[in-house]
C-alpha cells in the first residue's frame, strides 16, 4: 500500500531549500509542500516562545494540505519547537539538529567539533547535548553567526563583504583546532565555499541536510508512508508569508529547476 499524501517542509525563509534539495533527491516519488516564513524571518534572534508559536501556526497550515509527515528544515525551530510539536501532533516529524550531530560525531577524528548556527540554536545547547549523548568526551565549540542569514537572503554567497564577515566570525573557532564544523543553520550551506576557504581544507564541513533526508526516507518506511514509484517528478508546491516573486527566483536558482508558482499565505490566520 502506498501513501500519496504530501510531506511538509518548512523554514523561516529560503534556507530550508538546502534541505528540500536533498529530500527531492532521496525520496523522489514524494510530493513536497514547502513553507518559508519570509515575513517573520529571522527566527534565530527570537525567543523560544515566539519560534514555537510560529512553528505551531506553520504546522496547522501544512496540515490543511493533509501532510503525512513534516520536515523541520530549520535548526532554530528544530532546537526550540520540535520536542513540543511532535508531542502535540499525530504525524511523524524530523528535524535537522539530531542528524547533523550524528554525522559530526562520526566524522571527527580529534574529538573537537565546531557548530555555527543562529543565536537561538547556539543558546539552546542542543547540538552539544546530542553530540554528548553519542560521545561525552567530544569537545563542542559553538559560535553564532547572525549576519550570515541576511547575507544569504540577499544572495551574497561569495562576496567580499561575506568573506569579511566570515573571517570575523570564524577566527575564534580556528583557535580551537576543530577538525569538523557543523553548518548548523539551513541557510549556511549556501555559503559553503566562503566558509570552506576560511576554515581550510583540514576541517570537514557537515551539512545536516544529507542525513536528514536519509532519516526521512527511513522514517517513511518505518511508518508505512512511502509513495508509489513515479515516472515524473511530483508537482511540488511552495508557499511563503511574504514576497513570493523574490522567493521563486531564489528557489529556482537553489533547486536548479523550473518551479510553477509560489503563493503567499496569511500565516497569522492559522
Ligand atoms: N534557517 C534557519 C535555521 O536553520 C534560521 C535562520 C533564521 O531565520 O534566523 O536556523
Amino acid at each position: 500500500m502506498s501513501d500519496e499524501r504530501p510531506i511538509g517542509v518548512f523554514d523561516s525563509g529560503v534556507g530550508g531549500l538546502t534541505v528540500f534539495r536533498e529530500v527531492m533527491r532521496r525520496v523522489p516519488n514524494e510530493k513536497l509542500i514547502y513553507f518559508g516564513d519570509t515575513a517573520r524571518l529571522p527566527y534565530g534572534t527570537k525567543s523560544r516562545d515566539t519560534v514555537l508559536g510560529f512553528a505551531r501556526q506553520i504546522v496547522r497550515f501544512l496540515k490543511t494540505h493533509d501532510v503525512k509527515a513534516i520536515v523541520v528544515a530549520c535548526n532554530t525551530a528544530s532546537a526550540y519547537a520540535l520536542d513540543v510539536i511532535e508531542q502535540e501532533e499525530d504525524i511523524p516529524f524530523i528535524g535537522v539538529v539530531k542528524p547533523g550531530a550524528k554525522v559530526a560525531a562520526a566524522a571527527t577524528k580529534n574529538g573537537r567539533i565546531g557548530v555555527i548556527a543562529t543565536t537561538g540554536t547556539i543558546k539552546s545547547g542542543l547540538y552539544t547535548d546530542y553530540i554528548h549523548s553519542i560521545d561525552g568526551s567530544i569537545k563542542v565549540f559553538g559560535k553564532d553567526c547572525p549576519l550570515f542569514v541576511p547575507l544569504v537572503e540577499e544572495g551574497w554567497f561569495h562576496d567580499s563583504v561575506t568573506k569579511e564577515v566570515a573571517s570575523r566570525y570564524l577566527n575564534e573557532l580556528k583557535g580551537e583546532f576543530i577538525d569538523t564544523l557543523i553548518l548548523g543553520c539551513t541557510h549556511y550551506p549556501l555559503l559553503r565555499r566562503t566558509i570552506a576557504e576560511e576554515m581550510g581544507e583540514d576541517v570537514t564541513l557537515v551539512n545536516p541536510a544529507y542525513e536528514t533526508a536519509l532519516g526521512l526516507k527511513a522514517m517513511l518506511a518505518e511508518h508505512g508512508l512511502e509513495a508509489a514509484p513515479k515516472e515524473q517528478r511530483p508537482h511540488h508546491e511552495f508557499y511563503v508569508s511574504d514576497a513570493a516573486e523574490r522567493f521563486l527566483t531564489f528557489a529556482q536558482a537553489v533547486l536548479a529547476c523550473e518551479l510553477d508558482s509560489t503563493a503567499v499565505v496569511d500565516i497569522e490566520r492559522y
